[in-house]
């Protein structure tokens, strides 16, 4: 607790000798936005529960999202997640016996694909509390002991350490609070909660310091939301005995990124003009959307404007972060982005990925296209360790702003550099505008510098656009239609080269709106790249796979594009099957037109200054020895 609160105190100090830059202070940039969510569709009943999260969609959903760069989603919170125990029978001594085995299933599986989990404590124990509620309070500290110490078992303290515990999701809300908590037994739920996971925690080799988040509310009156008002009001009464480590709360806005920052600003002001003993609990927004109702359609979710949307939020709390009282000890955002879209709104529903289901083919399958939020997501996973405060770059003839988050290594590494610019949330208009900046280092003959610039932009990077205007807005989108979305859905690969002059020139005029440019420079003594580690390959449907890998993690902030090589069998020559292709992010979907999937493949990295990995292991496909 003492350890993660200097945490995000020291993000507020600036960090003095520390940076290239010193006519600016510098401060260490948490990632604080890397996780997302989503609930499973269908009924809150068990099979139903189980059935959607074992799906074809969901399964397929959960490997792109592993496909991003590492670091750049790490947790996922899942409504009803605990649905998956099924009660079996109580021991002698009245100790509830539970079968995780579905659980175990899904999670093994997130911790493989290296995501983690956000375990919601919301399940009525398969029918036990209702019949119990006497003893309701023990039964959920045995419950939340069992699930925290199996997964301690299973997983070890180095995974678990990473989870995230938090109570019922908004618990004010009727469709959510089927238990009907009322205000005493919602206070010592959490309280029972706290401690099942502390003694779980105490049983690891040195005492786990494993923490519960609450209360996920949405804190609406007092009248209206008694339970989560009363779980806060109770700790600033009683800090010592209060059950929640990070106070989680909801705010979304009504489209505009700014609406989010300016609700989640007045709630924290109220709490903390409130209950001023609380003012030091790191706070989370685990729902901080643009607009509430993740399926609801919007235009503005289909394209480059969700991707800005979200790298608008990001950038607001970083600067709300450094200069603002309420957000001083901001732990985290979570956006609520990881829902599978249906039809017919594929692209204009709050999804990282547009869902195409081919009822049309044989066998029914799900195609997935990676729409510009996710690529925004890949680049802010770019991001170096040490970042200003947000500059505004006025321009000159308008009120337009540019947004530019300038970030970069210590100086007892080699330089990196990694610049996002955006415009301004809703600027209509960019005039002809060239970027240009002296960059912090001299030339000298051993040294050299590269860079490398990737945009994000509106009817270009945009997978929708197309699928509007070629491909007629068609349900089933046929292979070549496919393949032209895809090659719209990662950054375009805008400018690269080695740098002559320690300075960076870039003519802006010309992009449509909304873009994100994201420019990275690095010193030639940074490290050639590691090989990857060998690619996991996924069956989509006949002759067409989907081809993922892992990073090393934090290698590959020089990396330009990664190369896939596919060879029919040991007497062929390698192909060079992604080569008109640009790959910034480690996955790659295979769907040759004419030939078959079946033979060996391998990946391989190149950074800014061309230089190759190795390649990684060969790994074989063959649909006769899939399972
Ligand atoms: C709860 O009680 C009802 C009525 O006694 C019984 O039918 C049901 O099986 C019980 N449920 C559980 C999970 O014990
Ligand atoms: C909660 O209240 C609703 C409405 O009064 C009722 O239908 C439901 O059975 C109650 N649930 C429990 C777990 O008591
Ligand atoms: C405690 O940790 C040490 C070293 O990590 C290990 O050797 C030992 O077996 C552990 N003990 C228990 C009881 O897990
Ligand atoms: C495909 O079938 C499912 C299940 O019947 C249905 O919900 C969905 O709308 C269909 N999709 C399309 C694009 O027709
Ligand atoms: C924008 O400005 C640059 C340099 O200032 C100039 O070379 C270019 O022609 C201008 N472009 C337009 C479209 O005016
Ligand atoms: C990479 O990660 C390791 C371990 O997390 C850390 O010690 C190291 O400083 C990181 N390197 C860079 C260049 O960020
Ligand atoms: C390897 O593939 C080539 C091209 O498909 C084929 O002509 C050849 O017979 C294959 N060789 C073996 C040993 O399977
Ligand atoms: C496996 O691949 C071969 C070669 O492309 C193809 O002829 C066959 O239909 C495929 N079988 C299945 C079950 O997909
Ligand atoms: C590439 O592989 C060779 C041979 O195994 C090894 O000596 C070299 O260190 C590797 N290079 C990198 C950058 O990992």
């Amino acid at each position: 607790m003492v350890g993660s609160l200097l945490m995000y105190l020291a993000a507020l100090v600036p960090l003095q000798n520390y940076s290239y830059i010193d006519n600016e202070p510098y401060y260490k940039l948490a990632r604080f936005w890397t996780n997302t969510g989503f609930c499973p569709s269908g009924e809150i009943k068990r099979e139903t529960l189980k059935a959607s999260l074992f799906s074809d969609e969901v399964q397929m959903n959960l490997i792109h999202l592993a496909a991003l760069p590492t670091g750049a989603l790490t947790h996922i919170r899942i409504h009803w997640l605990l649905k998956l125990v099924k009660f079996i029978q109580y021991t002698q001594s009245g100790v509830p016996i539970y079968d995780f085995a579905d659980l175990d299933a899904f999670v093994l599986n997130l911790n493989d694909l290296e995501l983690y989990p956000v375990i919601e404590y919301m399940t009525d124990l398969d029918g036990i509390i209702i019949n119990n509620s006497d003893i309701m309070d023990d039964l959920w500290q045995d419950f939340s002991y069992q699930v925290t110490k199996r997964y301690l078992n299973l997983l070890g303290a180095k995974n678990l350490i990473k989870w995230q515990f938090e109570t019922w999701n908004e618990p004010d809300i009727h469709n959510y609070n089927r238990l009907n908590f009322t205000i005493e037994g919602f206070i010592n739920y959490a309280i029972a909660l706290r401690k099942g996971i502390k003694a779980a925690g105490r049983i690891s080799n040195k005492s786990l310091d494993l923490t519960l988040r609450g209360p996920a509310g949405l804190f609406k009156s007092k009248r209206k939301h008694p339970l989560c008002w009363a779980l806060i009001q109770n700790c600033n009464k009683h800090m010592d005995h209060c059950p929640i480590n990070v106070l989680t709360y909801h705010r979304k806005g009504q489209g505009l990124a700014s609406e989010v920052l300016e609700a989640s600003r007045k709630l924290l002001k109220k709490i903390y003009g409130n209950y001023a003993n609380i003012n030091m609990l790191p706070v989370s927004n685990d729902e901080a959307d643009p607009i509430a109702g993740w399926s609801t359609p919007q235009d503005f979710y289909e394209d480059v404007r969700y991707a800005a949307k979200l790298v608008y939020i990001v950038f607001l709390h970083w600067h709300a972060k450094l200069n603002f009282r309420e957000f001083k000890y901001l732990e985290s955002i979570s956006h609520d982005n990881a829902f599978i879209s249906y039809h017919p709104f594929e692209f204009t529903q709050r999804t990282l990925l547009a869902h195409f289901r081919m009822n049309n083919s044989q066998p029914v399958h799900s195609q997935f296209i990676q729409k510009p939020v996710y690529a925004a997501l890949g680049m802010l996973s770019k991001l170096a360790p040490i970042a200003a405060d947000i500059e505004d770059i006025k321009l000159s003839t308008s009120n337009d702003v540019l947004w530019l988050l300038k970030t970069s290594s210590t100086v007892n590494n080699p330089l990196y550099l990694s610049w996002l610019l955006l415009p301004g949330e809703n600027t209509k208009r960019i005039e002809n505008f060239t970027l240009h900046r002296h960059l912090p280092f001299q030339l000298c003959s051993i040294e050299t510098f590269a860079y490398v610039v990737e945009l994000l932009e509106k009817g270009k990077t945009d997978p929708a656009y197309f699928w509007r205007t070629q491909g007629g807005s068609r349900p089933f989108p046929n292979a070549m239609e496919r393949a032209a979305m895809r090659l719209a859905q990662t950054p375009r690969l805008q400018a690269s080269g080695i740098l002559l002059m320690p300075e960076f020139r870039l003519n802006i005029g010309d992009f449509q709106l909304p873009w994100i440019l994201l420019l990275r420079v690095c010193s030639s003594f940074l490290p050639i790249l590691k090989q990857p580690e060998p690619p996991t390959i996924t069956k989509i449907t006949v002759g067409e796979i989907f081809i993922s890998w892992y990073e090393i993690a934090n290698t590959t902030q020089c990396l330009k594009t990664y190369e896939v090589w596919f060879q029919v069998n040991k007497t062929t020559d390698w192909n060079f099957i992604s080569e008109n292709w640009h790959l910034p992010f480690p996955s790659f979907q295979y769907a040759p037109i004419s030939s078959c999937v079946n033979g060996f493949y391998k990946v391989r990295a190149v950074d800014i200054f061309n230089r190759k990995s190795n390649f990684s292991d060969t790994i074989v496909h063959s649909n006769y020895s899939t399972p």
